[in-house]
Formats: structure tokens, C-alpha cells, sequence
């Protein structure tokens, strides 16, 4: 008190032109503070906070999870087999209209050849003994029975060792990654991964929640356990459609585990920037950093990007709101699940698909290797829960959730296929992912990277992995 006092005289003891020298000071500190704080929070790393969940059936019981890792084989049975066939037996086709290509959907003459495959060539016992030549594993977190593929790569003296984790999207599955795999787990110039492909919870044979509320912020953080729980505290992370969002938000929840961040699908964000790049970008496109590829890819804009999204996003629209009822009948159809399903791999390979009678299916894929993945769902009767996804995911304005406010600042590569479903310039990405390491125009390919051109995203994968390793 004596000291407030003994301050405030020596203060009114200086006069008038000392006081204000001493209080324009004072503001002038206070704003260099104000700024120098403003500056340092604009450079601080932001994460987005881990929280916590629990998914299982019912009442949570037990407070402590059993976090042992169990060997995991996928099974058949005649059973199985026999209900499948008994029901694409007794299906109904509608004939298409004329000269409809996949404008209206899957072309049931050309489903019924594909079908009639499934019922007297695919075997899918030898494809079982097919996925099952990687080593497969189940362990509990946050309530669910989460399943992952864990392979190390063969043992050498001279080799680095990185782990990396491979997220699938919709209506995909851990099965895109078989041929990647074997890519990534050899050696490249004294670098090899070893890799985690873990399914999300609700897909193929990753147990689904049971409760409201699992969107990829929850997957996200499944993983993040998931790896910390299989001795990783550091590791690489790819993904493209969901996984490209899911390992994001991994990014953004642990961003010193995340070494590097992988995808080959960009998002492009929304604002004003965007806004106004879009509109000028196509005859000012070095005032906003597009390249000449960006323009080729991204106009006539609102053919390409507004128009075609349009036409073919009617499978979110309902995924986001009544997963439930057309799940439904998928469900409880093997031909009906088959053709939503193969309808993504045509259309979502190349657009230009939908108008060929048989929707280019396979010009890039097997029926066998396509199948599998609808077996995958079939069996698992998954295809409901792997809907539900999407609404978790839009319940509320996307741009309001905190992953959309929140910058990554871990590496990133961008892998940019020409037929993904949207085109996100390397000027648009670096507003969300403010470290890009490298960013490749992808020859050929569409959304299912993985799946479709193994090589060429894993040689994308491995130099970007070169590149960061070199910091
Ligand atoms: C459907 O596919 C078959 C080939 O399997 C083709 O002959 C037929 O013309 C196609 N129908 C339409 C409407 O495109
Ligand atoms: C790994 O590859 C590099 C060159 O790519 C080679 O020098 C090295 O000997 C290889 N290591 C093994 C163990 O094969």
C-alpha cells in the first residue's frame, strides 16, 4: 500500500511533458506487445484438442480396456456362401432405358454379367486365402473391436525403417492397399516402411459404433491410439477421400507424432480467397498462383466443379441424412449393394465412364479385385454403418468444425490425380496446409489412387518421404 503510494507521488511528482513521455511510452510498449504476441500466436502450432469417446454397446462397464493386440483371419463359410448365391438368384433387374451408358446409374445388362461372374467364377475362398496372406489383427479402443493390417518390411541390415499408417475412404476398404503394399514395404535406396492399414470403425471388418457422434475426428483419434498403442510414437500417414481427412485431423490432434502427411485428395477449402481466385484465376492465373495445369483442371468452372458435383452427389446427400433407410436395402442385396457400390469405381475413375456401356469398370480393375471389395461389405453387412459415416460427418456447417479452422503445419505432399472428383490448386491447399513439401500434377489416375496406380502414388509417397527425411 505504502509502496502504491510512494509510486503514485513519484509519478504526479514529474511534470506534465515527463508524464506523457512516459505514458506515450507506455502505449507504444503495450502495442509492440500486443503485436509481437499477435505474431508469435499466428506462428504457433495449433492442435486441435485429442478429447475422448466411447462407442461400444450400452452402459460403459469396465473402466480399464483390454489393450492386448489379437491375430486376426478373415473366414468363410458354405454358409455363407450358399445364403449369398440363394439371393443374387433371386434378384430383380430393371432393364435400362436405350442407350443410357451409366447416365442413369449402374446399366443392369451389363450388372448381370457382372454378376453372373460372381456367381459361377469368383471364388471367394481363394480370395480369402488372398487377404489373408498379410498378417491381420483386432484391438479394442474406445469401445470397438478396431481391425488393421500390420506388415513389417523383410528384415535387412543397412535399411531405415519407417512406419506408415494407409487410411481407405468410402466406398473403399483396407483391400485398395494390396497392391501398394508390397511397393512400399521394399527397399528404396535404404528406406523401407512398415505399414498399419487399419479399417474405420464401421467398415469392413473394423467393429461400427453404437452410438451417435463418430465422425473422423473420433476415427482420428481411434488411430492415433491405435499407433501408440503398437509402440509408434512417430510414424508417416496417407490417405485419400475419408482417409485423406482422417489422417489431416491426425495431423492436427498430434502434430509431433505425425512426421509427415500424405493425400491424394485435397479438399478445396472455402472463403473469400478461394472465392476470388476462382473468378479471376482463369485469365489473371499467376496473380493468384495457379499454374497452367490448375487451369486445364480446374475450367470451365462451373461445368467441372458446380455442375458435375451436382450430378454426382446424390449418394452424400442421402448418406448425410437417412443412411438408415437405403442402407437398408443394400443391405439385404447383393446385386443392389454391387451396383451402388462399382458405380463409385466407374464414375469416380473417370467421369467420361458414364458414357460407355459398361462404365469402363474394367478397364482399370478386375472384377475380381472389385468384387472383393464388395464381398468385404457384404460380408461384414457393413455397408449401413459405412453410410452413417457421412452424416457424422455433415450434421453440423463443415467450415464451423474446428478441423476446418485449424492449420496444418506438419510436411505435407499433395498427390493431385487428373480424374479426382475435385481439383485443388497447390495456392488454395497451402491455406489449410501451411508446410507443403511437395505437390505432384499425377499423370493418369482418379480418386482410388491406391487402387488404380499403385506405383505411381507410391513413388509419390516415397520422395515426398525423401524430402522430409532429408530436413
Ligand atoms: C448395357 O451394357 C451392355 C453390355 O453389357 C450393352 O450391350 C448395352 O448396350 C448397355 N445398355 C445401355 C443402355 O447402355
Ligand atoms: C537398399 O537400396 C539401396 C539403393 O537403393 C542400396 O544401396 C542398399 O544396399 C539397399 N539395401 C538393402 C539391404 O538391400
Amino acid at each position: 500500500m505504502q509502496r502504491l503510494q510512494l509510486l503514485k507521488d513519484s509519478f504526479f511528482g514529474l511534470d506534465v511533458v515527463q508524464q506523457q513521455v512516459v505514458i506515450g511510452s507506455a502505449v507504444a510498449l503495450a502495442a509492440g506487445g500486443i503485436l509481437l504476441y499477435a505474431a508469435q500466436r499466428r506462428n504457433k502450432v495449433k492442435t486441435i484438442p485429442i478429447g475422448e469417446g466411447w462407442w461400444g454397446a450400452g452402459e460403459k462397464t469396465s473402466l480399464s480396456e483390454d489393450k492386448k493386440v489379437y491375430p486376426f483371419t478373415v473366414k468363410t463359410s458354405d454358409e455363407e456362401i450358399k445364403d449369398l448365391h440363394e439371393r443374387i438368384d433371386k434378384s430383380r433387374y430393371a432393364d435400362p432405358l436405350e442407350e443410357s451408358g451409366f447416365q442413369y446409374g449402374f446399366n443392369s445388362t451389363y450388372l448381370k454379367k457382372v454378376v453372373s461372374y460372381w456367381r459361377n467364377g469368383f471364388d471367394w475362398k481363394k480370395q480369402v486365402a488372398m487377404l489373408n496372406k498379410y498378417p491381420h489383427f483386432k484391438t479394442k479402443i474406445e469401445g470397438l473391436d478396431v481391425h488393421f493390417l500390420h506388415v513389417r518390411p523383410p528384415h535387412r541390415a543397412d535399411q531405415k525403417v519407417l512406419p506408415l499408417m494407409l487410411v481407405h475412404g468410402w466406398p473403399g476398404s483396407f483391400y485398395e492397399f494390396y497392391k501398394i503394399l508390397p511397393l512400399l514395404t521394399q527397399n528404396h535406396s535404404g528406406v523401407a516402411f512398415e505399414v498399419v492399414i487399419p479399417s474405420i470403425p464401421g467398415y469392413g471388418f473394423s467393429e461400427a459404433p453404437h452410438k451417435q457422434g463418430f465422425n473422423s475426428l473420433a476415427a482420428s483419434r481411434v488411430f492415433l491410439t491405435l499407433m501408440e498403442r503398437l509402440g509408434f510414437s512417430q510414424f508417416y500417414v496417407q490417405g485419400g477421400d475419408w482417409g485423406s481427412l482422417i489422417t489431416t485431423n491426425m495431423a492436427q490432434m498430434k502434430p509431433d507424432c505425425v512426421k509427415g502427411l500424405h493425400i491424394n485428395f485435397g479438399m478445396p477449402p472455402r472463403g473469400f480467397k478461394v472465392l476470388l481466385s476462382t473468378m479471376i484465376g482463369r485469365y489473371l492465373p499467376f496473380l493468384v498462383g495457379f499454374s497452367k495445369e490448375d487451369v486445364r483442371r480446374l475450367y470451365p468452372y462451373f461445368e467441372k466443379n458446380v455442375w458435375e458435383t451436382l450430378r454426382e452427389s446424390g449418394y452424400l446427400h442421402i448418406q448425410a441424412t437417412k443412411p438408415d433407410t437405403a442402407g437398408c436395402g443394400l443391405n439385404s442385396s447383393p446385386v443392389g449393394l454391387a451396383a451402388y457400390i462399382l458405380e463409385k469405381f466407374s464414375t469416380w475413375t473417370d467421369r467420361k465412364n458414364r458414357d460407355l456401356v459398361d462404365g469402363g469398370l474394367e478397364r482399370k480393375f478386375s472384377l475380381d479385385d472389385l468384387l472383393t471389395n464388395v464381398m468385404i461389405y457384404w460380408t461384414t453387412g457393413s455397408i449401413v454403418s459405412s453410410m452413417r459415416f457421412y452424416k457424422e460427418n455433415l450434421k453440423g456447417d463443415p467450415n464451423k468444425r474446428i478441423d476446418s479452422k485449424t492449420e496444418i503445419f506438419v510436411p505435407t505432399g499433395l498427390a493431385a490425380f487428373p480424374h479426382e472428383l475435385m481439383h485443388c490448386p497447390k495456392s488454395w491447399a497451402q491455406l489449410r496446409y501451411r508446410n507443403i513439401h511437395s505437390y505432384s500434377f499425377m499423370p493418369r489416375g482418379g480418386h482410388f489412387a491406391a487402387f488404380e496406380e499403385p506405383q505411381l502414388l507410391a513413388d509419390d509417397i516415397i520422395q515426398f518421404v525423401q524430402k522430409v527425411e532429408k530436413l
